[in-house]
């Protein structure tokens, strides 16, 4: 059956395998010392990266070590390869650079975690492709053990083909939720964990099937049973997820796709591959760990799917009562604001639709000139990817050491005259700590409700935020609704202050 459906290479791969053309080993010549010290510098440059991007102060020193060693992994494997010709690769990298760049300049920084999973899905999908190649013609990946391949090389090739689907699969659902072309609500299979479990069983048991079999015609089935399930596990582990656990998924997929080129790199026998997969691989699991300690998830029950997650707590669109609220001007929100000693701002996603960061440092310096002392606060969550407060406020010069983090400020607040939030809204919402029904009940949230004067930017009060529910805050005796596109509305109040 199978040889009917797929094509002559595919469906005999001992054609492929016996090929002396295509057997011809053209591997990396990776044992030159030369090239394995210079894929080791190139590995030393993508830590001093990560080190660099840990601290906003040193993000584009890091930047550039890490374009620094992309260039030198790139030249040197581009001098020691001779698969492919210089020129094809120039074609390709040309083709690459240009969409890259065309995506680049178009994207809105609120699109961001949309794309970085959409990019994670490429390379998950090369990991396959890569998988399968070396499986078709393992001569020219020098994997050949004899006529058939190595087991040791079976499982790598099995494991990368396996993380790269699950990669692939999870990064186009969150693709499809994050870009709204799919409701960000999790979708709760019955019995979802009995069938996940199952099939991660099955995946581990088809890759040590693979491995301990040889022959091309008895290997073929299990290595697209394998691939099959593993795109079917990345589509099932996803689904549940949603609301205001997509970050983490987000991070999460950025460590598989980590690991997925780790396992690429066994293959390839790339060291550059395998130093820089890990890298990523294990930097996305941490930031998944303190990104889930930062929500008050546990990092299991994240990547297990939906596990804790009901019907009820599903999310999104639930019927809103019509409540009292006391909505004020421009020249209201400036008045207030000049008499106040301490005011807090809490930025969020709102702020980086408007692109109000601008407008807002102008604000905050007026009235640190009046005497008022400006703190703000960042919420680990605030905004659509991790940091996206951070890069907006540092690219508008507020000093870092304005900025604070969730747990340094939150006990602020019951000093504080004002608290100002522009465009944030789930990260305020009281419900995470009483609403058991909530999408957000257990994330941490500012207690803006301990400030005596709470201002509230939004566009209209039948917006809701991420997680799609009501919030308390916008019915309190102290809150004033401020009712107008963040940036207008903070340029209005920076002309009243003037
Ligand atoms: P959200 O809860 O998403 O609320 C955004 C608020 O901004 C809404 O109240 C919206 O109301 C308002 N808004 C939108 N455009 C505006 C504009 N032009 N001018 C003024 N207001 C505007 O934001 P948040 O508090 O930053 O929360 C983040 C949420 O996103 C969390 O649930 C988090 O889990 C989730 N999330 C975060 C990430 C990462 S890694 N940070 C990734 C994916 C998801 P109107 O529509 O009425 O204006």
């Amino acid at each position: 059956m199978l040889t009917k459906i797929l094509p002559a290479s595919l469906a005999s791969p001992a054609a492929l395998w016996a090929s002396p053309a295509l057997a011809a080993s053209d591997s990396a010549s990776t044992t030159s010392p030369w090239v394995a010290l210079a894929y080791l510098v190139a590995g030393v440059f993508f830590i001093l990266a990560l080190r660099g991007l840990s601290s906003p102060a040193t993000s584009r020193t890091g930047n550039r070590f890490g374009m620094a060693g992309m260039l030198i992994a790139i030249v040197t494997t581009l001098v020691t390869h001779s698969v492919a010709s210089l020129a094809e690769i120039g074609i390709a990298i040309a083709i690459g650079g240009l969409i890259g760049f065309l995506i680049a300049r178009r994207i809105a920084m609120t699109a961001m975690p949309e794309l970085v999973a959409a990019f994670h899905s490429l390379v998950g999908l090369a990991a396959v492709l890569v998988g399968w190649a070396a499986y078709l013609n393992p001569g020219a990946f020098g994997l050949l053990e004899g006529d058939a391949i190595g087991a040791v090389s079976k499982v790598e090739m099995g494991l990368g083909i396996a993380i790269g689907a699950i990669t692939f699969s999870g990064s186009v659902i969150a693709f499809a939720k994050l870009s709204g072309r799919m409701s960000g609500a999790p979708i709760l299979l019955p019995a979802r964990h009995v069938i996940n479990l199952g099939t991660l069983a099955a995946i581990i048991g088809l890759t040590a099937m693979f491995a301990m079999t040889t022959g091309p015609e008895e290997t073929l089935p299990l290595i697209v049973g394998l691939t099959v399930l593993a795109f079917a596990i990345g589509f099932l582990l996803i689904i549940p997820i949603g609301g205001a656990d997509m970050p983490v998924v987000v991070s999460m997929l950025n460590s598989y796709s980590g690991w997925a080129a780790a396992a690429m790199g066994f293959t390839l026998g790339n060291t550059a591959m395998i130093i820089t997969g890990a890298l990523v691989g294990s930097s996305g699991a941490i930031l998944s760990y303190i990104m889930c300690r930062a929500m008050n998830r546990s990092f299991l029950s994240v990547i297990a799917g939906g596990f804790g997650a009901d019907d009820s707590a599903a999310g999104g669109g639930e019927a809103r009562e019509q409540r009292p609220y006391k909505q004020g001007s421009a020249d209201d929100a400036a008045f207030m604001l000049e008499q106040a000693e301490k005011v807090i701002v809490i930025p969020g996603y709102g702020m980086a639709v408007a692109q109000a960061q601008h407008a807002l440092r102008e604000m905050t310096d007026i009235l640190e000139e009046k005497g008022v002392e400006v703190k703000f606060a960042i919420h680990p969550v605030a905004g659509r990817m991790p940091g996206h407060m951070n890069v907006l406020l540092a690219e508008a010069n507020v000093p870092y050491d304005k900025v604070f983090e969730l747990e340094d400020i939150n006990s602020e607040f019951s000093q504080a005259d004002v608290a100002f939030i522009i465009g944030a809204n789930d990260v305020v919402n009281p419900a995470a700590k009483t609403d058991k029904s909530s999408p957000i009940y257990g994330m941490p949230v500012f207690d803006v409700g301990a400030a005596k004067q709470v201002f509230f930017i939004k566009r209209s009060m039948g917006g809701v935020g991420y997680a799609g529910v009501d919030n308390d805050v916008f019915y309190m005796d102290q809150t004033m609704m401020l009712l107008s596109d963040a940036k207008k509305m903070v340029e209005e109040i920076v002309k009243a202050l003037d």
